[in-house]
Order: C-alpha cells, then structure tokens, then sequence
C-alpha cells in the first residue's frame, strides 16, 4: 500500500510584510528570538545562587537531554574544547555512558522537565551516585530534582525550548565557571549580548529583504534543500543548531556537517543524483579560528562542489570570542529559518510531530 500523502498548499509571506508574518506567527517566535540579547544576559543570573554540586573534582561531565535541551550540551562541548581540562560528552537517550559514576558531573537539563529519555538518565544518574544538576522550567524533573534535593538551575517558561537557547546554554557554563572549571565567562557573554544587539537590527522584521541578510538567506534557501558545513571545534554545534531550526520552524528537511571530516566522505557523494544535487543549497559557517587547513579545506570545498548544487552562501562569525561568534551564527541561523516558514506560509511555533510522538509514547502505545 503506498504511504498516504497530504498535500497541503500555503502560500509564501512576503518577507517584508510585518502584519502578515505576525499574523502566521501565533507563538511569537519572532518576539522571542528578537529578545535573545536580553534572554542572555538573565540566563546569567538564573545560575548565580544556585547550590554547587558536592562530589567535585570531577572527572568528566555529561550534558544529558534531547533537541532544543541537548543543542546548549553541544555549545558547551565546543566551548570546552579548547579550555577544559576534562571531558564533556552530550548524552541524548534514556540510559547513560558506562563511565559515568560518582566523579562525574551530570547535567540534565529539559526545558519542559517531561522527556522521558532525560528522567531516564536522571534516574540512571541517581543510581550511578553521580553528581547531579537540573536545568528546567519545571515538570517532573524540577519535582524530582527538589524532591531528591539535587540543586535545581530554574529557568523561565512560556517559550518553545529552541527559543530557550541563552536559557540552556549560558547556566551551564556559569555553573562551571562558578565551580572554577572555566573563567571569564561574564566578560565573554556580554560581548555575546552586545553583538546579538548589533544583529538585531540587521536581522529583525523591520529591516527590508534589500538590507537583510536574514531574509535574503531565507529566500535563496526557499525550494532548496539546505545542506550546512561548519567546523570541527568551531562551528560544529551551531551548524547543528541551523539544521535543527531549519526543521523545527520551518518543518523542512535539512542536513549538517562538519570539515575536515566531510572532506573524507560526504564531499564524494556529489555526484548523483544531479536532480538533486541542484537542489541543495550549501551554506558554509566559517570562524577565524578555524584552523589554516580547513579554511584552506572550505575554498577547495567550494571548488569542488560549487557547481553542482544550486549555490553556496558563506557566513562569517562576528565577534572575538567564541561565545561570541558562536551566538552571531546562532542568530543568523534562527532568523533565517523563521523567515524560511514564512516562504513556505508556515507558522513557524507549533511542533505537532514533536508533540504526537511524546504523547503516543507516554501513553505507551
Ligand atoms: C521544541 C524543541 C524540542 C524539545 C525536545 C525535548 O521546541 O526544541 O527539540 O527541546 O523535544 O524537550 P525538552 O526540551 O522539553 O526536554
């Protein structure tokens, strides 16, 4: 039997009428990524008091959560890269690593404190006799997290989690800034803030398609299929970040990578099917601290691939540092697949896939 399609015809928005997009737009994903800047700075303060946790020194960290929850655990693995001396891993599912035990530091962290794959871990966490933080705006593990007396990062509800990015993402390393794992995390969120503000005004509603990159990146990304090659200990977590926005605004497919690993494999597979090939779009994210080989890589990348697919677009991180640079892609990225649901007269809020399965699944079904 063939699969039962359902073709449903939207029309596109114009990018520049502003009644028409907040009129698609009935969860004001818009009003909240125009907040981000703001939504950073008390992210802040959301994990300043909170008790730390005992148990220290730690050997390695697991940032345990799914979706828009897990996407802040893989900034803070970039980010830790280069400056932390033990191990952070992102655990997406119900269970956990076999190392993890009484020297590890567990996040768990779900905006809606309902998943079940993350009180799964919180559980298993609990077992292990690990370390503990919970990050949440409530549900059951707020429940359990006070319930268990484990210290409880709160942060504000009322948004989707993806919108929740500063929420999730800066607690985290203010926690290990406050355990004094990394420093100087202030100083660099409030460069973030700072050049989130500066975008906001290239990026938001009322800056025209003819001045908004945003906009235009939407409309060259429109009927295409977005393909976004970041890099390894850069951009690899934001190029993820764009791929899950792309289909959670704009319920549309779209695919991440990272170099030099691509250049190993992926960049190959551009040869066939041509049909389809010309429908992809490549966006590349580039960072100045990318390494010399890969920046090298990205222009023999385009070389090679530039011609087959419809086009590629490359983007520059602003800012010095990496919190910086990470959030200006960040931004662009959000902006762009919000505008993308509007091309495709989408309202960009409702996940009512997301939704089906979680309550398919808890009904054990
Ligand atoms: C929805 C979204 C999802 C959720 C995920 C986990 O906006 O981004 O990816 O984040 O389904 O749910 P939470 O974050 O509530 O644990």
């Amino acid at each position: 039997m063939s699969p039962k399609r359902v073709v449903v015809l939207q029309r596109p928005v114009d990018l520049d009428d502003v009644q028409a997009i907040e009129a698609l737009d009935s969860m004001g994903m818009f009003g909240t990524a125009r907040d981000l800047p703001e939504q950073c700075s008390r992210a802040l303060d959301t994990a300043a008091d909170v008790p730390l946790p005992a148990g220290g020194p730690f050997q390695n960290i697991v940032v345990t959560g799914l979706g828009g929850s897990a996407i802040g655990g893989d900034l803070l693995r970039v980010y830790a890269f280069t400056c932390l001396d033990i191990p952070v891993t992102v655990n997406r599912g119900y269970t956990l690593p076999r190392f993890a035990g009484p020297r590890t530091l567990v996040l768990a962290v779900s905006f809606s404190g309902n998943t079940e794959e993350t009180l799964g871990a919180y559980n298993e966490a609990r077992r292990r006799g690990a370390a503990i933080v919970a990050v949440t705006s409530g549900g059951q593990l707020a429940a359990q997290a006070r319930r268990d007396g484990v210290p409880l990062i709160t942060v504000p509800g009322g948004i989707a989690p993806r919108s929740a990015i500063g929420y999730l993402f800066l607690p985290l390393l203010m926690l290990l800034d406050r355990l004094g794992l990394v420093n100087g995390i202030e100083a660099e969120a409030a460069e973030a803030v700072r050049i989130l503000r500066e975008l906001r005004i290239r990026y938001d509603l009322e800056a025209p398609l003819t001045e908004n990159p945003a906009k235009q990146m939407a409309m060259n990304l429109q009927g295409r299929i977005p393909v976004i090659w970041g890099a390894s200990t850069t951009t690899e977590a934001v190029a993820q970040r764009w791929k899950g926005q792309i289909n959670e605004n704009a319920k549309a497919p779209a695919y991440w990578n990272v170099l030099p690993e691509l250049n190993h494999n992926e960049i190959v597979g551009f040869q066939a099917p041509t049909d389809i090939l010309h429908r992809i779009w490549l966006v590349f994210l580039r960072d100045p601290d990318d390494h010399p080989q890969v920046q090298k890589r990205f222009a023999v990348t385009r070389e090679i691939v530039g011609k087959v697919v419809a086009g590629v677009s490359e983007v520059e991180a602003s800012g010095k540092g990496l919190l910086a640079r990470m959030f200006s892609l960040i931004y662009l990225g959000d902006y762009v697949s919000l505008y993308l649901a509007c091309r495709y007269g989408i309202n960009p809020g409702p996940v009512e896939v997301i939704d089906r399965l979680k309550s398919t699944l808890a009904k054990g079904e």
